[in-house]
């Protein structure tokens, strides 16, 4: 692992920040996870788009262009040894300052690549499927802290993460508080009913995946339907399919939920489908 502080890169041990960087003082900040398909920064147009806007809503002015980012990532992969593939973090917090809310109070944000070599996951996962739980954790609403950010700050998605972990399951899927499915902890979430793709809007709570994006956009370029609509429990259990996306693990087959088994216990054909052509889309767009 090797990251890259301020425009340092530097070896894991020596890749430190201040303790009165506000990230740390107040757990403010924000960051973006992607992966290199044949070494190169997958959509990196579209991730640099969100961290700006996730930077802006929590009022933090990114402190570099996206030229200057695209040099410091292009330096850091280069700086990974081994593997054919990388994975990075990008972290942005306000940088050290008096203990104060002001935004005044900080000037130098600071700005870290983390990177390290990808490993996919295991090609049984996809062939299997995995089993998800409904978390007891609600996610956030928009007009609390708006899951359209992706900030730093993971506390509810770490304690939904270690209590799907204490129940063996894979994920822990969140509902909004009217009861809605929104997301996984680290993944956005689909379902497939009479052969249409279902998954939920942003209005119900939930971060842009960038996977999620791009996964509508293949379904309307294979002419499989897609809606963007409200998804309840009763939706999931009489589904055909579910599947969830994210950047470092493109889309997994969902095949079962607690104890209720979606479909037919495999991996749909509409999920196994969309992931070949998600895959020969990602390869396309990375060259
Ligand atoms: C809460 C949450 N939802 C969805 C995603 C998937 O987003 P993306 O496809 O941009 O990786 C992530 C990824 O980390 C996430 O943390």
């Amino acid at each position: 692992m090797i990251a890259n502080v301020n425009g340092k890169i530097c070896g894991g041990d020596d890749a430190v920040v201040s303790v009165f960087d506000h990230g740390f003082v107040f757990g403010e900040g924000v960051y973006e996870t992607l992966r290199t398909y044949e070494r190169r920064p997958f959509l990196l147009e579209r991730h640099l788009q969100r961290l700006r806007a996730s930077a802006a809503m929590i009022d933090l002015a990114l402190p570099l262009d996206d030229a200057e980012i695209g040099r410091r990532i292009a330096e850091t992969i280069a700086a990974v040894e081994g593997g054919t593939e990388v994975y990075l973090r990008i972290l942005v917090t306000p940088g050290p300052g008096e203990f104060s809310y002001d935004p005044t109070a900080r000037r130098n944000p600071t700005f870290v690549i983390i990177a390290r070599t990808f490993a996919p996951p295991s090609p049984g996962l996809y062939a299997m499927g995995v089993t998800i739980t409904v978390v007891s954790i609600s996610r956030s609403q928009p007009n609390s802290v708006n899951p359209l950010i992706k900030s730093n700050n993971l506390l509810p998605n770490a304690m939904a993460m270690r209590e799907a972990m204490r129940r063996g399951a894979y994920e822990g899927l969140m509902l909004n508080y009217r009861g809605e499915i929104t997301e996984c902890t680290q993944s956005n979430f689909f379902i497939v009913k009479q052969d249409a793709i279902l998954t939920p809007p942003l209005e119900s709570g939930l971060l842009a995946g960038i996977t999620r994006e791009l996964i509508i956009e293949c379904a309307r370029e294979t002419g499989v339907p897609l809606e963007e609509t409200v998804i309840r429990m009763h939706d999931l259990l009489t589904a055909d399919e579910a599947f969830l996306s994210s950047t470092t693990r493109e889309l997994v087959p969902v095949v079962q939920v607690d104890r209720h088994v979606i479909g037919t216990g495999q991996p749909g054909a509409v999920t196994t489908r969309l992931l070949g052509a998600f895959r020969e889309r990602a390869v396309r767009l990375s060259r």
